[in-house]
């Protein structure tokens, strides 16, 4: 088939994606899961001088959500905490030049997982409360995804 929809961004980042794994004691760790397809999505990362210095993912999910995982921990490695906070999951999908519409649900994992991770460590360091920690939009209740 000539036309498949996904760019050649998201190719690459499916095919041959970054910092694939996990970090041994992470400072910070973020879970999240979507709520339309039940695939999941760790990130761990490393904070040195309040910026990101390492960064790895885990995805349980498609292809899309891979290429998702890839563009952001690349789009947030040496970022300040805060500035990685801004990344949105339009910001990922738009780095990946887009997605096909009935994809583009499969955005959403990639920013929430590293706010998710980011906000674990503000935690640890007590520099917001557990309750402010929680991942939003993605919660669903009653789900225990494996914890
Ligand atoms: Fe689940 Fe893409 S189908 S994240």
């Amino acid at each position: 088939m000539a036309q498949i929809g996904y760019s050649k961004k998201v190719m690459e980042h499916f095919m041959n994606p970054k910092n694939v794994g996990v970090i041994e004691n992470p400072d910070g760790y973020g879970k999240v899961g979507n709520p339309v397809c039940g695939d999941l999505m760790e990130i761990c990362i490393k904070v040195k001088d309040d910026r990101i210095d390492d960064i790895k993912f885990r995805t349980f999910g498609c292809g899309s959500a891979i290429a998702v995982s890839s563009m952001v921990t690349e789009m947030a490695k040496g970022k300040t905490l805060d500035e990685a906070m801004l990344i949105t999951r339009k910001d990922v999908a738009d780095e990946l030049d887009g997605l096909p519409p009935q994809k583009m649900h499969c955005s959403n994992l990639g920013a929430d997982a590293l706010h998710a991770a980011i906000k674990n460590y503000w935690v640890k360091i007590g520099k917001i409360k557990p309750e402010e920690a929680k991942v939003e939009e993605e919660s669903h209740e009653g789900e225990s995804c494996g914890t």
